[in-house]
């Protein structure tokens, strides 16, 4: 099946989990803690998942799925076609905020991004990347209102754990942005840079799903995504993540090269 009609059966998936979402989201949310008791998951998390691994079970049977809540089978290597899937990112604006939340799939072959789609349920934006085609915002062709800005020009989001314990001084290279913003969900801070509301997002532990859909996203807008030493992501693994337009990328690395 050619990459539209992946995308056109992805869409499909992602509006009728989100109606199903906002149908529910008011009934009990059944909130377990998983790592540490602000790590969260709710029954819609799971049944979110479920629902992808039996849609992609039944159009693409055999191939891996990777999926945040492990719902069934994952995948020990990232050969063939791979899809990733985050339920909910953003679980605990979702229950304490029933809004600022995304769900996100991406599609990957042989470890390279082929199409990644961010939903931001409760503002209904729907983004879609698509690796060699672009990116759309609700259907419609996007593009940044700027290809590359330089830190002092714009905001930085940096994830809470990082700004608090200040590691490699990162409340100094704040500084040198016009502000900071913190949105509790990975993919919208995403969207927020591809939308060029944001000229980078950084995060210390970032793990393939909170990644995967986003690059596709970001990467097709010419935006730079690297660990924090520079290297490529590694979609098997736990990743600190710079996402920036070239020049803020390029700010931040040396910043943390010469902080680390
Ligand atoms: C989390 C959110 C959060 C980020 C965490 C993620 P979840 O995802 O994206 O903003 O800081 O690292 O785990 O658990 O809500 O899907
Ligand atoms: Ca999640
Ligand atoms: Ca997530």
């Amino acid at each position: 099946m050619d990459v539209l009609m992946r995308r056109d059966l992805i869409i499909d998936w992602v509006e009728t989990a989100a109606q199903e979402i906002k149908t529910q989201m008011s009934n009990d949310l059944e909130v377990e803690s998983k790592s540490n008791r602000k790590d969260l998951v709710t029954k819609l998390d799971k049944a979110t998942e479920t629902f992808f691994r039996k849609q992609i079970n039944h159009y693409f049977p055999g191939e891996g799925i990777l999926g945040e809540e492990g719902m069934g089978e994952t995948v020990e290597n990232l050969t063939g076609p791979v899809w990733i899937i985050d339920p909910i990112d953003g679980t605990a604006n979702f229950v304490l905020q029933h809004n600022h939340f995304a769900i996100m799939i991406a599609f990957y072959e042989d470890g390279l991004g082929q199409i990644g789609v961010i939903y931001d349920v409760m503002a209904d934006e729907l983004f879609v990347g698509i690796k060699g085609q672009g990116v759309t915002w609700n259907g419609h062709t996007w593009q940044p209102p700027f290809t590359d800005k330089p830190l002092d020009q714009g905001l930085l989001a940096v994830n809470g754990s990082l700004l608090m314990a200040n590691r490699w001084q990162v409340q100094e290279l704040i500084d040198q942005a016009m502000g900071l913003r913190i949105y509790g969900s990975a993919g919208l801070e995403f969207l927020a840079v591809a939308k060029g509301e944001l000229l980078a997002y950084i995060s210390p532990n970032l793990k393939p799903w909170d990644i995967a859909a986003g690059a596709v996203i970001c990467e097709e807008l010419g935006i730079k995504l690297s660990q924090f030493d520079g290297s490529a992501i590694d979609y098997l693994a736990a990743n600190p993540i710079i996402l920036a337009y070239p020049k803020s990328h390029q700010k931040i690395r040396h910043h943390y090269d010469s902080n680390k």
